[in-house]
């Protein structure tokens, strides 16, 4: 990706992280540039989590949701992080390798009914002092 790229805020830029081998990194890179453009550079970003059938990243999201929900002082940080930020976390999408595109193409679409089963709470601003993440 370069800057380039994303001159056209309205276009959409599709970027998959991919292998076959697990343990690499795919998460985890996947995560770090999707907090990086959305809350440091400010970009439109949904997450496609295609690693069907566990989706690790909407379980990610999910723990998080509840650790936050159950602690005061976490609580605490998310409203001021989303204050501060004047926007919720990015969405996470639940699809698989072959629907990914359509999955993107329908949520930007904003007919979108492929949310990961979460509760509405769950769309809650990351909390970088959580250690969880
Ligand atoms: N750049 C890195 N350096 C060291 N450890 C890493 C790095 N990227 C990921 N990990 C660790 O490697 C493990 C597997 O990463 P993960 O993102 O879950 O891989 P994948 O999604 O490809 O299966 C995790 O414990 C993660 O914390
Ligand atoms: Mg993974």
């Amino acid at each position: 990706m370069n800057e380039s790229n994303m001159e056209n805020e309205k276009t959409p830029l599709y970027v998959a992280f991919s292998t076959q081998k697990g343990g690499v990194g795919k998460t985890t890179f996947t995560v770090l540039a999707a907090s990086y453009l959305y809350y440091l550079k400010g970009y439109d970003v949904a997450v496609v989590d295609c690693d069907y059938p566990q989706h690790s990243i909407a379980g990610m999201r999910k723990r998080d949701a509840e650790q936050v929900g159950a602690d005061e002082d976490y609580k605490r940080m998310a409203y001021e992080q989303f204050t501060r930020l004047g926007k919720k976390a990015y969405p996470v999408l639940c699809s698989s390798p072959e629907k990914a595109i359509s999955t993107a193409d329908e949520y930007i679409d904003g007919k979108s009914s492929v949310r990961c089963p979460l509760k509405p709470s769950d769309s809650i601003p990351l909390c970088p002092n959580n250690p969880a993440h």
